[in-house]
């Protein structure tokens, strides 16, 4: 892909990006504005969002930022007007606010669990559901960002599981009501990334690293560019027919494990 690509495509419009204060949601969000976007965006911690929000604006990007938890309606009704009358009407809105953490469900109490589906699936609707007043529509395009986990399962992971499992179904669910309305609503799984608090929680050592990379088919990890650039495609006029879509960026990893090292098969000539 080149920079031809990106430049200008989300020219004039407006986005809403939610947990871009870092990782990959602060990738995507970069990418929005640098495609030409202007950029509100809202994460927990008002210090990590200002800084985020500063970083774009010194690389001359137009980007906003202001503290807002998914978890909280009345609080991102409050984002989103604020975004409205900052730049206009909303075209593209990005909900990417996640928590995790490895537990065994034995491990875990209630709470946790609540916490993981709050902040993942709650937050999700919360943050569409919200957003549909200010929305430039039709037109608008809606992405999520949701996981391998949402149908592969995983040990330690029943809360996120769980939690991305539900995260597709409103992403389809929405696709099918708002989509008379000219509004599209779709997800993207990015499979492990490098560089990221997640992969930082879910493979914490080399050897665990290695073991993961092992599995995956294309025999890496991602990049959050490689997610960014996804994001745009569906933000962008480009993907005017893609609605209900889980896009999977995850090198192969929803296909299963790939573990079989193919250079010891032996192959009949
Ligand atoms: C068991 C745990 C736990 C752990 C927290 N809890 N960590 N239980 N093992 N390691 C429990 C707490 O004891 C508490 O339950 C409940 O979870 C809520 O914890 P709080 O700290 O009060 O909640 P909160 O401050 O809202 O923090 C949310 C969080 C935290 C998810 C627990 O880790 C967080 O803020 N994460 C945000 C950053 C993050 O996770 N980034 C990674 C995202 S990557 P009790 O019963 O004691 O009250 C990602 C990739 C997804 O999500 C890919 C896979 C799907």
């Amino acid at each position: 892909m080149t920079d031809t690509f990106r430049e200008d495509l989300l020219s004039g419009k407006v986005a809403f990006a939610a947990g871009a204060s870092s990782g990959i949601n602060l990738q995507v969000a970069r990418r929005y504005a640098e495609a030409g976007a202007k950029l509100f965006m809202i994460s927990r911690s008002d210090d990590k969002i200002q800084a985020a929000a500063q970083g774009l604006r010194d690389d001359g990007l137009e980007a906003t930022g202001m503290a807002c938890d998914v978890r909280d309606f009345g609080a991102l009704m409050a984002a989103f007007s604020a975004c409205r009358d900052k730049y206009g009407a909303i075209d593209i809105v990005l909900s990417g606010a996640a928590g995790n953490f490895l537990s065994p469900a034995l491990g875990m109490s209630a709470n946790a669990f609540k916490t993981v589906v709050d902040i993942d699936l709650l937050g999700t609707f919360n943050v569409f559901r919200a957003s549909f007043e200010f929305l430039n529509a039709p037109g608008a395009s809606l992405t999520a960002i949701t996981a391998p986990q949402a149908v592969n399962a995983m040990p330690m992971q029943v809360h996120a599981c769980a939690a991305k499992a539900g995260v597709n179904m409103v992403v389809k669910c929405l696709a099918m009501e708002w989509g008379p309305g000219g509004i599209r609503v779709n997800g993207v799984s990015p499979g492990p990334i490098g560089g990221t608090e997640g992969m930082e929680r879910l493979a914490p050592n080399k050897e665990m690293a290695e073991a993961s990379k092992g599995r995956i088919p294309l025999r890496d990890w991602g990049t959050k560019d490689d997610i960014a650039d996804a994001c745009l495609w569906l933000a962008s006029d480009a993907a005017n027919y893609v609605t209900g879509a889980i896009i999977n960026v995850d090198g192969g990893v929803e296909l299963g494990d790939a573990a079989m090292d193919l250079t010891k098969v032996e192959i009949r000539k």
